[in-house]
């Protein structure tokens, strides 16, 4: 697979990533150990160096799922993780906390379930509203110094709070939504981020299922499955958006391509510097996500999609209301 650049860092990754949270964490119960293991292995076997987690996703044990299944080819590979919440015993999340001794204690406990002596790229999972995001930076600044992190990342931040943090310590990434049907960032990220040399690694690329055609008005999730109290996913948005999937089938048909290629080529096309992360439990899904990478979209196919998509109002919103509080911050 081709590799990308995120930004001016000189940090180097496939054009796609994998995003691994699906295997612990948030669409249903997590796969089995090993099953995700070999995913995970199959992954960097077709090319994939770029592996993204967090502390949140379990909480813990998706970390150490990615330390046990990268280990063998740990130097060849980029890990992404992320700091910014406190859990309660259930493991649920209490609060966010990006508190200068916190972020310390999280990168040591990182480092240790990652079974790695260096976090690639250590990302603030939500901007918290107590701590300034200079103090944030420079703590990160000081891991970098120490050599426990190589390089700096935020999520879902507002581009002021960019800025701000770049202006402490140069940020390498920002991971944040962006997909066919969210494309808020258009607007006053990515001008951000091209502006300052920053890349960007867009999340949920598939807009959680939703784009590959897989899901219906009729689909019901697991009880644990996070799209039951995201808006855009009940069955009056689903159905009231089938007119985007069906667009994509259109185009996917027509270019002998998937869906969900489709809707990753798409992301591909919009920058060199952007870096997807699909995320699956399912073997033969991974490699038809990783084939998304070679489809190419000519300005007149993305000329077609975009008249096409300009039609086509998506509804519900991304997020509830008590984690939309959390975004763009
Ligand atoms: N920074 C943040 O706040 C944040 C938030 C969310 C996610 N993330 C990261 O981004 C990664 C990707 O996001 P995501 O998992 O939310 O969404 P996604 O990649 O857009 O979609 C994943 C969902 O799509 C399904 N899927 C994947 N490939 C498919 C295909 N070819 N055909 C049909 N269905 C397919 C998967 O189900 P199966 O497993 O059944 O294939 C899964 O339910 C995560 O793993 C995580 O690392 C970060």
């Amino acid at each position: 697979m081709q590799k990308r650049k995120l930004g001016k860092s000189n940090l180097e990754v496939s054009a796609l990533g994998l995003g691994c949270m699906g295997l612990s964490y948030g669409y249903g119960p997590a796969t089995e150990t090993q099953q995700a293991i070999g995913l995970i292995r199959t992954a960097f076997e077709c090319g994939v160096t770029f592996f993204d987690t967090a502390e949140a996703y379990g909480p813990y044990r998706n970390e150490e799922l990615l330390g046990e299944a990268l280990s063998p080819f740990r130097s060849e590979v980029v890990i992404a993780t992320k700091f910014g919440f406190d859990f309660d015993a259930e493991g649920g999340q209490s609060g966010m906390n990006s508190r200068p001794d916190h972020i310390r204690a999280v990168a040591d406990a990182a480092l240790k379930r990652l079974k790695t002596d260096v976090i690639d790229l250590f990302y603030q999972h939500r901007v918290d509203p107590n701590v300034p995001i200079e103090d944030v930076a420079g703590t990160v600044k000081d891991l970098i110094a120490e050599g426990k992190v190589k390089h700096f990342g935020l999520s879902e931040a507002g581009a002021q709070t960019i800025r701000r943090a770049h202006a402490v310590q140069p940020v390498a990434a920002l991971q944040s939504e962006y997909s066919l049907w969210w494309r808020e960032p258009e607007k006053e990220i990515i001008p951000t981020l091209e502006e300052l040399g920053i890349g960007f690694v867009p999340f949920s690329p598939l807009g959680k299922g939703f784009l590959t055609g897989a899901i219906s008005e009729t689909t019901s999730f697991d009880s644990k499955d996070f799209r039951n109290i995201v808006p855009r996913f009940s069955p009056e948005a689903r159905k009231a958006n089938q007119a985007l999937v069906d667009l994509l089938g259109r185009i996917a048909a027509g270019k002998q391509a998937t869906s969900a290629q489709v809707a990753l080529a798409w992301l591909l096309a919009q920058k060199p510097w952007i870096v997807p992360i699909p995320g699956t439990t399912k073997l033969h899904r991974l490699e038809e996500n990783l084939g998304g990478a070679a489809i190419v979209l000519t300005p007149e196919d993305l000329r077609d999609i975009e008249e096409a998509l300009s039609a086509i109002t998506i509804s519900g919103d991304r997020y509830p209301a008590h984690l939309q509080a959390r975004v763009g911050k």
